[in-house]
């Protein structure tokens, strides 16, 4: 008989199901966690699944044949994803992004997307509606999230070398078929588009200053990531990490950049702006320093996972299991007075503590990313 190997801790099974507090309470949009950072901004995973293996998230020799992803029960359905997110539209969030996993291989997204567009907060404003993307269905699912009601996409892209860009994605996907992807996001007006290039030191921080050429002049905005310790599967090292400052130098060298303010308070990324002889610019470049230059202070972002459970920090050790709520008919106040409660207790701030000790902490306890959401 062979035996299968169970995981000690999968964290993924750690249940904390919320507790209904005594005195129920209306919704104010004005909530504070326990260091006064409101509650903004929403990210849901709807998938934990990818058609990429990205050396940094799921690595094959972790994520291979035998991984047990999520069965489709587990999943929150639809109506559960927008209950939700209307209950923390109605505290105070603005912003939702789908993430994973990879969202578009969520079946019928689109209709998600259709049910979340129809969402205003309570001044009766749309949301920013946004999408992470790998981009390998994009050309194909532009138009119809167009349609949905989608604001804007985000696309994940590592090199521009396909060699590279195949290392990095492990499954022999090509760069030219996520330009594709790109180009018809942007053609359908999915726009402002950001893309996001996760640099990892010694594998594709090469592609660096050929990546900020090829997006200078161009409606896209490129935004190089700190390779993080996220997860437990990555075997993530600080050496590995190619700090934005030195990212900034390199292009700089190349091509001039000053600084620019921030669109929005508690943004991740650092602005630069290309400042040609001519002074009309090139657009702009965004670094996001999470590993050298925490941003924990100003952070105002939830995530919920795939199975429905809050994460009041991207490095979380346990989640609060809000569909447990949600099928033992609990009623959305005494849901919404659960987040209520959830947050004002907030403290997280993992990436200023972890400033200091450089082999991460939590090293083996932290749920992966594609569970999670980015
Ligand atoms: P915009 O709405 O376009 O400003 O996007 P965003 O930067 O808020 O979100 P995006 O998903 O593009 O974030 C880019 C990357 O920043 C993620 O993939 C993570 O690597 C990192 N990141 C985002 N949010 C957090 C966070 O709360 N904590 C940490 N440590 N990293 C984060
Ligand atoms: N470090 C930084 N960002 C990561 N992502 C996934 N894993 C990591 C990591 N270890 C982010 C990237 C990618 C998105 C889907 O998730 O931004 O583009
Ligand atoms: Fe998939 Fe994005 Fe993770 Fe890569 S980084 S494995 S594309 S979820
Ligand atoms: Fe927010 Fe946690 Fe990321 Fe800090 S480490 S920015 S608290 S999610």
């Amino acid at each position: 008989m062979t035996e299968k190997i169970i995981p000690l801790a999968d964290l993924r099974y750690l249940n904390k199901i919320p507790v209904i507090p005594a005195r129920l309470e209306a919704p104010t949009g004005l909530l504070a966690d326990t260091l006064a950072r409101p509650l903004q901004d929403l990210r849901i995973s709807i998938t934990d699944r990818c058609n990429f293996r990205c050396v940094y998230c799921m690595p094959k020799e972790v994520f291979d044949k035998d991984y047990a992803f999520l069965p489709q029960t587990s999943l929150l359905s639809f109506e559960e994803i927008t209950r939700i997110a209307s209950l923390f539209v109605a505290h105070g969030v603005e912003k939702i992004r789908l993430t994973g996993g990879e969202p578009l291989l969520r079946k019928n997204v689109e209709k998600l997307i259709e049910m979340l567009s129809a969402l205003r907060t309570p001044d009766g404003r749309e949301l920013d509606l946004t999408l992470t993307t790998n981009g390998s269905l994009l050309a194909r699912k532009a138009q119809a999230l167009k349609d949905a009601g989608l604001k804007r996409v985000t696309v994940s892209l590592d090199a521009l070398d396909d060699t590279v860009f195949k290392q990095m994605n492990d499954v022999d996907f090509s760069v030219s078929d996520v330009l594709e992807g790109i180009e018809a996001a942007h053609r359908v007006g999915l726009g402002p588009i950001k893309i996001n290039m996760v640099v990892k030191g010694g594998m594709n921080d090469q592609e660096i200053v050929p990546m900020a050429r090829h997006f200078k002049d161009t409606p896209y905005i490129l935004r190089f990531i700190e390779y993080m310790d996220v997860g437990a599967s990555n075997g993530w090292k600080m050496d590995e990490v190619i700090p934005s400052s030195e990212v900034v130098r390199r292009i700089h060298a190349e091509m001039p950049l000053e600084a620019i303010a921030a669109n929005y308070v508690g943004e991740t990324a650092g602005r630069w702006r290309y400042v040609d002889k001519n002074g009309d610019g090139g657009g702009e470049i965004g670094v996001i320093s999470s590993v050298t230059q925490a941003f924990c202070s100003d952070c105002s972002r939830a995530r919920l996972s795939t199975e429905g459970k809050l994460y009041t920090c991207l490095f979380a050790t346990g989640g609060h299991d809000l569909r447990a709520l949600m099928r033992s008919d609990k009623t959305d106040e005494e849901i919404s007075t659960v987040i209520a409660h959830i947050w004002r207790a907030r403290g997280d701030r993992y990436s200023e503590l972890r400033t200091a000790n450089t082999d991460g902490l939590n090293a083996d306890r932290k749920v992966e990313m594609s569970y999670i959401g980015g």
